[in-house]
């Protein structure tokens, strides 16, 4: 057996962890993002939450729009290094009508941090966020917040985590007491309790811990709280099964820890958890072949591209994955889908608070590409091969809308405008076969406010957003053996009335009703109807 020491780049690759928090509204993401940069000395901000929401847009939020609506609309990256590693945080928006780009964002991750509020419980948002982890079998792990209010019983949310997300959960701690009589965590693995003292500047690392779980200093200090946490670990034991790393990897089991993210307490074990337990970047499905990240040859993936970042620059950033081998600054790219070459000097890496020039970024990294259009979602850059990487999402949309300029003057701009946030997947641009109103279409209401106001305040132009009598929308396409490229002409000429091309040209049947759809399926058996189109 070979013995060789590991390349620069597998053991670069070795110590990436690569992940997302996902988690319903005001259950506490932001918050807890922010202590865990706390702890790798990436930021060094003391302070209410208030605080830093107030200054969060020179960190991880970028956009005027996010100022008005107090939502985080624009994901961001954060590369931290913690222990021996290099930790990437993707931030996704938690509005579920910005949950397209969020679907595509933890295409990039190779682990999932989900965060449930104690009082709440499992909620639609997370739910919805879920099923996407688990559809791609991505590891998850659980914090539970807010321990020190009033909140569900331990057991009960235990009971609805297994129940609604249809994973096992296995406790890693378990509180004792809660709210006022919050006493901190049994830790079940280390044998120890650690005791919670309450404050938002608490330095993490710092907490009193008693040792032995069944240590008599305990009973006395806490009284029926621990009496109480000690009962159900007890049971917990008996019922719950031991962790297996295996059936975490494939998104079996959740690691569950309690905590308050608000007062700095349980994050690093999550943390450390994060970095004992979650994969380094794996090998990922081009339509060509499996790819390991090891591979001395560059790869990557645009996820997510973000138009005018930075008003200072006015630049669109493509978020690339980086998939295989090494990237270094200012080496030649090939955008697949076009052939075109890229020579991107002014690589940028996601520091959490600036956004620095980058040198060099293995697997899992997440680089920024600024671009004028060359790059597109779902774009896959190599060093020459011809690669394309599967499995970038776009849903149907679920609402639209038709637009126009206010000013025709500005139709350029309007244009210009809608192209590039459709680029974007900020909303998705149809262009109708019959009539030269643009139709927009989203799968939550805000989106169509963010676009009006982002073509107001970035591309100067005011637009009119119109109903739209169209409902539904369903990406159509023909397989060679019934017919091909013929039948799907066919197809589109019959239903020019109702037919659009998005902006990637995919053609589009539009229909006001779902019984219309069901009637138009059942004439067109050999069309097939996509409600997901997958980038390839
Ligand atoms: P989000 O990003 O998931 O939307 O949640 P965020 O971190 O903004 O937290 C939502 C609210 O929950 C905030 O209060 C925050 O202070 C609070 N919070 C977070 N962690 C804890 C915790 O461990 N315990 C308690 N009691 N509260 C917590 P807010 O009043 O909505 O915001 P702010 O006015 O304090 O900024």
């Amino acid at each position: 057996m070979s013995t060789a020491t590991p390349s620069r780049t597998e053991s670069e690759v070795r110590r990436r962890r690569t992940f997302a928090i996902i988690s319903h509204p005001d259950a506490g993401k932001t918050t807890l993002t922010e202590k865990l940069l706390l702890f790798s000395g990436a930021i060094q901000i003391a302070g209410s939450v208030k605080a830093r929401k107030a200054s969060r847009h020179a960190t991880s939020d970028w956009m005027e729009i996010e100022k008005q609506r107090g939502i985080s609309v624009a994901s961001s990256v954060m590369q931290m290094e913690y222990r021996d590693c290099v930790i990437n945080l993707l931030d996704t928006p938690g509005h579920q009508d910005f949950s397209e780009d969020t679907y595509r964002v933890l295409t990039a991750v190779d682990a999932a941090l989900m965060v449930i509020d104690a009082a709440n419980g499992v909620e639609p948002q997370t739910r919805r966020l879920l099923q996407v982890c688990r559809a791609r079998n991505t590891p998850i792990l659980t914090f539970v917040n807010k321990l020190d209010r009033e909140v569900q019983e331990p057991l009960a949310l235990m009971d609805e985590i297994e129940r609604e997300l249809g994973m096992t959960v296995v406790p890693f701690t378990w509180p004792v007491g809660m709210g006022k009589f919050f006493g901190g965590v049994l830790d079940l693995r280390k044998d120890q309790m650690r005791v919670f003292t309450p404050g938002e500047d608490r330095v993490a690392g710092t907490e009193e811990v008693v040792q032995g779980l069944t240590n008599p200093v305990l009973a006395e200090r806490f009284g029926s709280p621990y009496e109480q946490a000690a009962g159900e670990v007890e049971l917990v034991r008996e019922a719950a099964p031991e962790f297996n790393h295996a059936d975490f990897l494939s998104g079996k089991q959740t690691p569950m820890f309690f905590g308050s993210a608000v007062n700095n307490f349980g994050v690093q074990e999550v943390l450390d958890a994060l970095v004992d337990l979650a994969p380094a970047p794996g090998s990922r499905t081009a339509i060509q072949r499996e790819v390991q990240p090891v591979e001395p040859k560059f790869t990557g993936v645009v996820f997510k591209i973000q138009a005018n970042m930075d008003p200072a620059h006015r630049d669109r950033i493509a978020f690339v994955r980086v998939a295989s081998g090494k990237f270094e600054r200012g080496m030649n790219l090939k955008v697949v889908r076009s052939g075109k070459t890229l020579r991107p000097n002014t690589v940028v890496t996601f520091m959490s608070q600036k956004r620095e020039l980058l040198d060099e970024a293995f697997a899992g990294d997440i680089i920024g590409i600024p671009n004028h259009g060359v790059l597109q979602l779902g774009d896959t850059l190599t060093e020459g091969e011809a690669l394309q990487y599967t499995g970038l999402p776009f849903f149907a949309p679920e609402m639209f809308r038709s637009v126009e300029v206010a000013d025709p003057l500005k139709t350029k701009q309007l244009k210009a405008g809608l192209q590039q946030l459709g680029e974007e997947g900020a909303i998705q641009v149809f262009r109708p076969i019959a009539g030269s109103v643009l139709l927009l279409g989203a799968v939550g209401q805000l989106q169509f406010e963010v676009v009006a106001h982002r073509l107001e305040h970035e591309y100067g132009c005011k637009a009119r957003i119109m109903p739209s009598r169209f409902q539904v929308a369903r990406w159509v396409t023909c397989s060679p053996e019934d017919g091909g490229e013929k039948e799907l002409k066919r197809f589109i000429d019959a239903n020019d009335h109702r037919m659009a091309y998005d902006a990637v040209d995919a053609p589009t049947v539009l229909v006001e009703y779902a019984p219309e759809l069901r009637a138009i399926e059942s004439n067109w058996p050999k069309i097939k109807f996509h409600a997901l189109r997958e980038h390839a």
